[in-house]
C-alpha cells in the first residue's frame, strides 16, 4: 500500500462473512476520475467544457478526437501542467494540480511531438532520464526498457539518427525507466507510416498486459478501435460519447454492413430501388443494416435480385460510422476531420 493510500493497481474485493462462498474477487481501482473538467482561455474560448471520464486500473483508456477538440489540454492538466478553469482531477488519489507531486513519479508522460536529445546515445538518453526522476538505472534495467520497446539494437545510436518510430519508442523507453503505474501517450503514432504504428501498438498492448494503465489520446479510430478497453470521443471541448467499443457501436445503433465486392452492371440500380442505405466505392456496394435482426431479410431481398451480386460479406459496423454519425466529420487517410 503506498503512503496516499490509493495503493495497488487492482485492490481484493471481499465479499461480505456472512453467508456467501464466493471466491474473493480482483475489482480494478479507478485510477484517475475527473468531473466537470474546464479549461478556458481569454477572452471566451472552451477548450474543455465540462469533461468526465474516469480510469480503470490496468486498462488502456483512449480518448479520441479530432485536431483542436482538446485532447492534449485535458491530458495537460491530468498531468499537473495546466491548472484547470474549474471541475475535478483526481490522479492515483491525488486532487490535481494541488497535490501531484505526491504522485508524479509514478506517473509516466509521453507529449504530443515528443522529440528526444539529439545527441545523446539511446542508452545514455534513458540512463540520464533515470537520473532525473532520482533513480540509478543499471546497464540491466536500460537495457530491459530498450528490450521491451524493440530497441535493443539500437542503443549505440545517437537519438538524431534515430526515425521518426524509433524517436517514439525511446521516449516511451524514457517513461517506462521510471517504472510508472500510468502512463499518458499523447498522440503517440502520429505521423507513422502503418508498420510503425502497428510495432507501436504492440508495445502499448505489452504494456496492458504487465498491468500498466495506459491513456492514450489519437485521431485513428482503429488505433482506439484496436487497442482500448474504454473509449472516450472528445469534440470541440466536450465529451460526446463514451464507454466501451462495442457499447459505443451499440448505442450509435451503427448494426452491420453487407458487402458486395465486384458486383455486375446493374446490381447498384437494383439496390437504390430496393431503397437500402449504401453507398458505392471502387469495385463494391457496402449496404447499411442498422438493425441486425434484419440481416438475413436484407440479404434475403437482395438475393431474390435478378442481378449478380458478386461476392457477398458481411462485418459489424465500425468505430468511423459512429464518429461520422455523431459529429458529421470525415476521415481521411484514416484520420478524423471534423
Ligand atoms: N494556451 C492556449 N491559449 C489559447 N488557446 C489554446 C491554448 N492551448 C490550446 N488552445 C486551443 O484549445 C483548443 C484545444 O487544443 P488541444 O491542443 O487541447 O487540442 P487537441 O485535441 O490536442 O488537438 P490535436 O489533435 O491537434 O493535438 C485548440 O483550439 C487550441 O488552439
Ligand atoms: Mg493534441
Amino acid at each position: 500500500m503506498h503512503a496516499d493510500g490509493i495503493g495497488p493497481l487492482h485492490r481484493t474485493y471481499a465479499p461480505p462473512k456472512y453467508g456467501s462462498n464466493l471466491p474473493t474477487r480482483v475489482m480494478p481501482a479507478t485510477v484517475v476520475e475527473v468531473h466537470g473538467l474546464k479549461k478556458h482561455y481569454p477572452p471566451d474560448f472552451k477548450a474543455v467544457d465540462g469533461v468526465d471520464f474516469r480510469i480503470l486500473g490496468g486498462e488502456v483508456f483512449s480518448l479520441l478526437g479530432p485536431n483542436g477538440a482538446g485532447k492534449t489540454t485535458t491530458v495537460e492538466v491530468m498531468e499537473g501542467l495546466r491548472d484547470p478553469t474549474g471541475g475535478e482531477v483526481r490522479v492515483l488519489g491525488a486532487s490535481v494540480p494541488r497535490d501531484y507531486d505526491r504522485v508524479r513519479k509514478r506517473v509516466g508522460v509521453l507529449p504530443q511531438n515528443f522529440d528526444p536529445f539529439d545527441r545523446l546515445k539511446v542508452s545514455e538518453t534513458v540512463t540520464y532520464w533515470a537520473a532525473l526522476f532520482e533513480r540509478t538505472a543499471t546497464k540491466k534495467e536500460v537495457k530491459g526498457v530498450l528490450d521491451t520497446v524493440g530497441l535493443a539494437h539500437r542503443t549505440d545510436a545517437l537519438a538524431m539518427h534515430l526515425s521518426g518510430g524509433e524517436k517514439r519508442r525511446l521516449g516511451i523507453a524514457m517513461v517506462l525507466v521510471g517504472e510508472p503505474e500510468l502512463i499518458f501517450l499523447d498522440e503517440p503514432t502520429t505521423g507513422l507510416d502503418p508498420h510503425g504504428r502497428r510495432e507501436l501498438w504492440s508495445v502499448i498492448r505489452d504494456l496492458r498486459k504487465e498491468g500498466k494503465t495506459v491513456f492514450l489520446t489519437t485521431h485513428y479510430l482503429d488505433e482506439a478501435e484496436h487497442l482500448s478497453d474504454h473509449v472516450a470521443v472528445m469534440h470541440k471541448g466536450k465529451i460526446i460519447a463514451q464507454g466501451t467499443v462495442d457499447e459505443l457501436l451499440e448505442k450509435a445503433g451503427a448494426g452491420r454492413e453487407i458487402v458486395l465486392s465486384r458486383p455486375g452492371p446493374g446490381t447498384w440500380e437494383a439496390v437504390q430501388r430496393l431503397g437500402l442505405p449504401g453507398r458505392q466505392e471502387n469495385h463494391g456496394i457496402t449496404i447499411q443494416v442498422k438493425e441486425v435482426g434484419r440481416l438475413r431479410a436484407v440479404l434475403g431481398d437482395l438475393t431474390a435480385l435478378d442481378v449478380d451480386l458478386g461476392e457477398i460479406s458481411t462485418r459489424r459496423a465500425s468505430l468511423e460510422e459512429v464518429f461520422l454519425q455523431l459529429v458529421g466529420g470525415r476521415l481521411e487517410e484514416g484520420e478524423l476531420r471534423a
